[in-house]
């Protein structure tokens, strides 16, 4: 596995493996490995013809609103190349911050456009302009022929998606399911963060999601089946953000079951922030 810390480095792994002519899968992450990031690496690694395969490991500052939040950002590097090593990768690019933004942070942002108005986009200003800033970047640098994000992140998602049909990024991105623990719960780094009791609670938002999909499948009420779960929600000890029924290309909300809708939720247990969707395909 080749370490690539700079745009040199990464310059001449590129030419390297030119000879090769084979496709790069890209995998981006911010570094804190856990399941459903090797579930990433292995979603690439199944793509045939075989891909050479890339992460990187950028925590990147521009999205994070918090200051706090960037600061207590689980960094593990030591931990996260081993596993990388142990999955089989071909390189791994981890640059330092003034790699990736040598003017700090005051430079060039993407406009994320209207699909990042609403929900994690309103909760956290200038996250998904910070986001699609660094993916983009890393779309130039690493010019891979695919790139996989996971569904965990459906407004990610879809910004990305958008972002490369709009200004035409020559990549193909691969969208992988959400990978959760036995209980139910989406895999995150931020679940570390939880308390034993929050641990155990935090499986009722997946619960509701699924209950709530349930019920609008039955021909339940929209707004009274996304009420109960909100009210349901509270009641287990969690402050809802959202809890919304929306369509899964505009993510506007919508009041009656589409072909393509999705069940998008946020919610505060304790200090952690949890997100969680459901995809509903009637
Ligand atoms: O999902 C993440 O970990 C980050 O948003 C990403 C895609 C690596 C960009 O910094």
């Amino acid at each position: 596995m080749q370490r690539l810390s700079n745009l040199a480095q990464l310059a001449h792994w590129q030419a390297q493996v030119a000879h090769g002519a084979q496709p790069i899968a890209f995998v981006p992450t911010m570094g804190n490995l856990h399941a459903g990031h090797l579930h990433l690496v292995a979603q690439a690694q199944a793509i045939s013809p075989a891909p050479l395969i890339l992460v990187s490991i950028f925590v990147n500052p521009l999205q994070f609103n918090d200051a706090a939040d960037l600061a207590r950002y689980p960094r593990t590097l030591d931990d996260d190349l081993a596993r990388l090593r142990e999955a089989g990768i071909d390189a791994v690019f981890m640059p330092p911050v003034d790699v990736l933004l040598p003017d700090g942070e005051h430079g060039v942002r993407i406009d994320p456009g209207p699909l990042a108005q609403d929900w994690e986009g309103a909760a956290r200003p200038g996250h998904f302009a910070g986001m699609a800033t660094i993916v983009a970047k890393l779309f130039h640098l690493i010019r891979p022929q695919f790139a996989l994000f996971g569904e965990k992140d459906f407004q990610q998602l879809a910004i990305v998606q958008a972002m490369v049909h709009d200004l035409n990024f020559p990549v193909d991105i691969l969208a992988v399911p959400t990978q959760r623990a036995p209980d139910g719960l989406a895999l995150s780094s931020r679940n570390r963060f939880l308390s034993d009791a929050e641990r155990a609670t935090a499986p009722h938002l997946y619960a509701q999601l699924r209950q709530a999909a349930g019920a609008l499948i039955a021909q339940q009420s929209v707004e009274a089946v996304l009420h109960k779960a909100r009210a349901e929600l509270a009641a287990a000890g969690f402050v809802v953000d959202y809890f919304a029924l929306c369509d899964a290309k505009s993510l506007q909300p919508i009041t009656r079951l589409s072909p393509n809708s999705v069940l998008l939720a946020a919610a505060q247990l304790g200090a952690v922030r949890l997100i969680d969707n459901l995809r509903i395909r009637s």
